[in-house]
């Protein structure tokens, strides 16, 4: 089996992780590139790679967003491709996101300017049964927030594109769904991938239907949400804070009013990161499977663009 491997970053480890992943294989890590493949596995390829190599029979993105690669022009329109599920990535979400939900109902931001000022000052404890946390996305990585969350005792809600059952979630599909999340959610958080869908759902209009004083967590993509209008809700004081771990441009470049905003948490991408191991071994099974004569696992559907 031979296979292409082309990654914008870590090319060296993984190689290493494929090699020890797939031991048999014929492995080339681009630009040594032969004119045809079986498989190329990718993270942000660069467009020639399409061009100069044919591949054959699937393309494996090594990440759960496929929006970048989507976007590559010369993606070739009749081969598979395939996308990370979970892979190590759940259990960092719901760590990440258990600690953004927990600050925010323990007004960890109100202490810590409280500290800043010298003073003590007890507040009275926020009702958690009314304490309502919304996940738009109710994917992979979505339904693991959900159930990482549901022993915290947070009445939750999630949003899907199809109607969803998730024990625990009064779960939404829809525009009226969605309005139904927003009314009653302090603290929204979004896990939904970038497609010509989502793009910017989360705009002015969008987030000032969340009761005031409510928390957005985007560990989605940057471009869900409408910059400026995040800015504007949280100068107004409509959004109490902002938890954010990707944005429109990345790295947030220096100078964006983000990174000294006293509303704003930045972090670099890392809310989960990609474990290449785990990740190579999933999409290695993956790849032995279908090479056996087997279906492939983990398909995105490209007019979808998930
Ligand atoms: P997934 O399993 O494909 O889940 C996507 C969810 O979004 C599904 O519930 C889907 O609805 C919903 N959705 C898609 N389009 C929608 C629409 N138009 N309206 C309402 N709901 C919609 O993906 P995943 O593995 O959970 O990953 C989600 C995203 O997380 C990735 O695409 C990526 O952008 C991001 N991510 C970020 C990091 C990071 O470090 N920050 C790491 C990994 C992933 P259905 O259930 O109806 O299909
Ligand atoms: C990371 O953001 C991913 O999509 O895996």
């Amino acid at each position: 089996m031979r296979l292409l491997l082309a990654t914008a970053t870590h090319a060296q480890a993984w190689r290493d992780a494929f090699a020890a992943a797939l031991p048999g294989a014929e492995l080339h890590v681009w630009p040594d590139a032969p004119p045809e493949v079986d498989y190329a596995l990718v993270w942000k390829p660069p467009p020639e790679c399409f061009a100069r190599v044919r591949v054959r029979r699937a393309i494996a993105n090594l990440g759960a967003g496929v929006d970048a690669l989507l976007r590559v022009p010369t993606l070739p329109a009749d081969v598979p491709v395939l996308r990370l599920t979970d892979a190590g990535m759940a259990e960092q979400m719901v760590e990440y996101v258990a600690l953004a939900v927990l600050r925010a109902f323990r007004e960890q931001r109100e202490y810590a300017r409280q500290q800043r000022d010298g003073r003590w000052m007890p507040r009275p404890r926020l009702d958690k049964t009314s304490y309502r946390v919304g996940i738009l996305g109710m994917g992979v990585l979505g339904s693991a927030v959900a159930q990482g969350l549901l022993p915290l005792g947070f009445p939750l809600a999630g949003w899907s594109r199809r109607p969803r059952r998730v024990d625990g979630v009064a779960t939404w599909s829809g525009a009226d769904g969605l309005d139904r999340v927003l009314a009653g959610t302090c603290v929204l958080v979004c896990l939904l991938p970038s497609t010509p869908d989502t793009r910017g759902l989360l705009d002015r209009r969008t987030l000032a239907r969340l009761p005031r004083g409510a928390h957005l967590v985007n560990v989605g993509r940057g471009d869900l949400v409408v910059e400026p209008d995040l800015l504007a809700l949280l100068d107004e004081g409509h959004l109490a804070s902002a938890t954010l771990d990707v944005f429109d441009a990345e790295p947030l470049p220096a100078g964006h009013p983000f990174w000294h905003h006293p509303r704003i948490d930045v972090t670099p991408h890392v809310s989960a990161a990609t474990l290449f191991h785990a990740s190579a071994a999933q999409v290695a099974a993956r790849i032995a499977a279908h090479a056996r004569g087997g279906p492939l696992d983990g398909v995105v559907d490209r007019a979808l663009g998930y």
